[in-house]
């Protein structure tokens, strides 16, 4: 019997004792590739030397101090990088220690920030459907993703949903990218006017969409469509980078691609690439200097925001992806995995669609190319995916409801910024195999 109160209860989990590269070691001395970076956290792979030195120096000398008593060097440090490097006037970062609590943190600070300027009826936020921002309760109810939501609905704050940016399934033919991205800011437009504009706080959208939709970046235009239509109405736009920020895209920032600046962005996964756990969420200076010269206090806090230890290992991390210059191969690696699975898996019978960004990729699986129809739910393929891939030692992190929640299967791929072009060869036969064994090409499409 284990005692520890596992994710699935029902499942047997190997058990991980070691990690050395690309690559994850269970105790039966099985390796794995680590593709996926469990959830596109670990980008710098494991046993990382340099990290794990940072770790050991910042313990032996300081390993946590409560921030109401103080600051320390290595926080200062990690967020005067974290600014300089940051778009925009992002000036001022607020470290937690994961993904949720840095979309909790943005979400109070939205509020409050409306308080301070006495705009006390902004209350609202939007965000888009198949949207996922935490499972905490805040992130939870502005999250999109229905499975996720349904059971605890009762305890959600209201929050409103447009549709998202899912170019492969809803942008209609003959439509140009410009013209869908403008149908779907006149969306969020139309939201704004219904809801009442001057009760409207923020809209929130992952920069590019990942663990429940699969590495789906926005169309050109989309997100300064959606920024202007924000700034007509006062409303604050939050960027969601907690996958797709920290280099993921080839880029520190994912929004830089698409040069628009949010006035909050939420960071976390490969900011401490899973060395350490933090998060961060930046804000504008305007809008910390509503905070600074009005209550002149954020009204939030936990007991481990600003933990030396994971600043540490952060700042590593980022010294580490800036002075060995991986965000170059980030961008060289993630166009040769995406042409790499184009030409292996391009004609597959069930292969709909492969996209991303940088070293975040997403292929999605369908019932039949032509309609896009989804296959059956019940045959649980990305579920199939998953262990099948395990079994061939690779680490792959598939997903089912990619539609809407129960509809659609993806994999999502978010392998290491140190991954050589033959890790990614390795990657896409193993990868390839394990989709013939589920689905045999062969055999023609599974519905
Ligand atoms: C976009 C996005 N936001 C928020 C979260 C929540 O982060 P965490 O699991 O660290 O709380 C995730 C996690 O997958 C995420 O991908």
């Amino acid at each position: 019997m284990t005692h520890v109160f596992h994710r699935n209860p029902r499942q047997t989990l190997a058990v991980a004792v070691a990690g050395k590269g690309i690559e994850l070691i269970d105790s039966n001395g099985k390796h794995y590739i680590d593709a996926s970076g469990g959830a596109a956290v670990s980008c710098l792979g494991h046993g990382h030397p340099r990290v794990i030195e940072a770790i050991k120096q910042q313990v032996d000398s300081l390993a946590y101090a409560h921030t109401s008593f103080f600051t320390t060097e290595v926080s200062e440090e990690l967020a005067r990088t974290l600014a300089q490097a940051a778009p925009g006037d992002l000036n001022h970062v607020y470290f937690v220690s994961g993904g949720s609590e840095a979309v909790e943190a943005a979400l109070k600070l939205a509020r409050q920030y409306f308080v301070e300027i006495g705009q006390t009826e902004r209350r609202h936020f939007i965000a888009r459907r198949q949207s996922y921002h935490g499972n905490t309760l805040g992130a939870l109810a502005i999250g999109g993703n229905a499975w996720r939501r349904e059971p605890f609905l009762p305890l959600l704050v209201p929050a409103h949903h447009v549709a998202p940016c899912y170019a492969y399934r809803d942008q209609s033919a003959g439509e140009t990218d410009q013209q869908y991205a403008q149908r779907l800011a006149d969306e969020l437009e139309a939201k704004i006017l219904e809801l009442g504009p001057q009760s409207v706080a923020a809209f929130v959208a992952e920069t590019v969409v990942g663990a429940t939709a699969g590495a789906v970046p926005p169309v050109a235009d989309y997100l300064k469509r959606i920024r202007a239509v924000c700034d007509k109405y006062g409303v604050l736009l939050i960027l969601d980078e907690i996958m797709s920020g920290m280099g993921r895209t080839g880029h520190l920032f994912a929004c830089e691609e698409d040069g628009v600046v949010p006035d909050i962005v939420t960071i976390a996964k490969g900011l401490a690439a899973g060395y350490q756990p933090i998060g961060a969420m930046i804000s504008t200076s305007r809008i910390y200097d509503a905070v600074l010269g009005g209550s002149g206090f954020f009204q939030h806090g936990h007991t481990y925001i600003g933990h030396a230890t994971a600043c540490a290992a952060a700042l590593a991390v980022q010294q580490t992806i800036a002075e060995d210059h991986l965000l170059e191969n980030v961008l060289a690696r993630g166009e040769q995995l995406r042409a790499r699975l184009r030409e292996t898996l391009g004609d597959h019978p069930n292969v709909g669609d492969i996209r991303g960004r940088g070293l975040f990729v997403g292929v999605e699986f369908v019932a039949d190319r032509q309609t896009k129809a989804t296959l059956d739910p019940a045959l649980k393929t990305h579920a199939r995916l998953k262990s099948t891939a395990m079994q061939n030692g690779l680490l792959i992190y598939p997903m089912g409801g990619t539609v809407d929640g129960v509809r659609g299967d993806h994999v999502l791929f978010a392998p290491p910024f140190i991954c050589s072009a033959q890790d990614i060869d390795r990657i896409v036969e193993r990868f390839a195999e394990s989709v013939q064994a589920v689905m045999p090409a062969t055999r023609g499409a599974l519905a």
